[in-house]
């Protein structure tokens, strides 16, 4: 039988050594579908791109600032050629595995670890709903919050906000869609008070360097806003105290 495009990625992910075999799909959506696999050491994610047709690409030129194009890319670009087309999910995926890789080398970021890209699929950790679990973590907008919780899972994502910043990232899609809601590993000696989830940031294609891309900070206000408005819902008192506007000037002045 001949076989997929998306059988071949996968089969490249296998034979380049980072996968043993594919278990299962975890989602499938517009731009990628997100594949579970079995790794040397435990479950892994293979997130596969397809070539892109649609959304993104008209949103190219908001996050693709700074980065320069030879003329052939650029032109094939604006006029969404196949070759245009495949470029465009080519910087996409290389984006999601660049800064993962950048942010993975900070350290105690909330981010998935991010292992490698094969082609159009970029291999990371797999984000379970408990420690050494086989489920997968629930997204912020699916998994049960109580009120309770509010301030302390929105300060957390304010945290990994800032964290991202200071190494400067800006997510720019950042949404309750884009956070996973795993239940913390308990530290040696914690206590009740211990957070008992720990919120991890994912899916980077778009994300924007600061100094780099001029539209870097309202994309930073709007992911501090959509995360904020979805925690406001549940306990008013809930704020932000204008942190994008902070970090902004903080950027402005030469600090981050
Ligand atoms: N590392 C991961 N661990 C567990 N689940 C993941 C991981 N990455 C993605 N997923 C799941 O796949 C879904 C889609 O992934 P995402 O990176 O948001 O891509 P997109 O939104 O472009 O389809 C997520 O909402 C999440 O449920
Ligand atoms: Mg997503």
């Amino acid at each position: 039988m001949v076989e997929s495009d998306a059988e071949l990625d996968l089969r490249d992910v296998i034979r380049a050594g980072h996968v043993s075999a594919i278990v299962g799909e975890l989602k499938s959506g517009k731009e990628a579908t997100v594949h579970l696999a079995r790794g040397p050491e435990g479950l892994l994610v293979v997130k596969r791109y397809r070539p892109f047709t649609g959304r993104r690409v008209h949103t190219d030129p908001i996050y693709r600032q700074g980065q320069v194009f030879r003329d052939r890319e650029a032109r094939a670009f604006e006029r969404r050629t196949r070759f245009g087309r495949r470029l465009a999910a080519e910087t996409w995926i290389a984006a999601e595995f660049a800064t993962l890789r950048r942010l993975g080398r900070a350290r105690g970021l909330p981010v998935p670890r991010v292992l490698a890209r094969v082609g159009a699929c970029v291999v990371m950790e797999f984000i379970a709903d408990e420690p050494g679990g086989e489920g997968p973590a629930p997204r912020l907008i699916d998994a049960p919050v109580q009120s309770s919780e509010a301030r302390t899972l929105h300060a957390q994502i304010m945290l990994a906000v800032i964290g991202l910043f200071e190494r400067h990232v800006v997510h720019a899609d950042l949404s309750p869609y884009n956070v996973l809601l795993p239940a913390a590993a308990l530290p040696p000696g914690g206590s009740e008070s211990s957070p008992r989830r720990r919120p991890i940031l994912i899916d980077f294609p778009q994300a924007v360097d600061p100094r780099k891309n001029l539209a870097a900070r309202d994309l930073l206000a709007h992911d501090v806003a959509q995360i904020t408005a979805f925690f406001r819902r549940l306990d008013p008192a809930v704020s932000d105290n204008d942190l994008a506007a902070r970090l902004w000037r903080r950027f402005e002045s030469g600090l981050i």
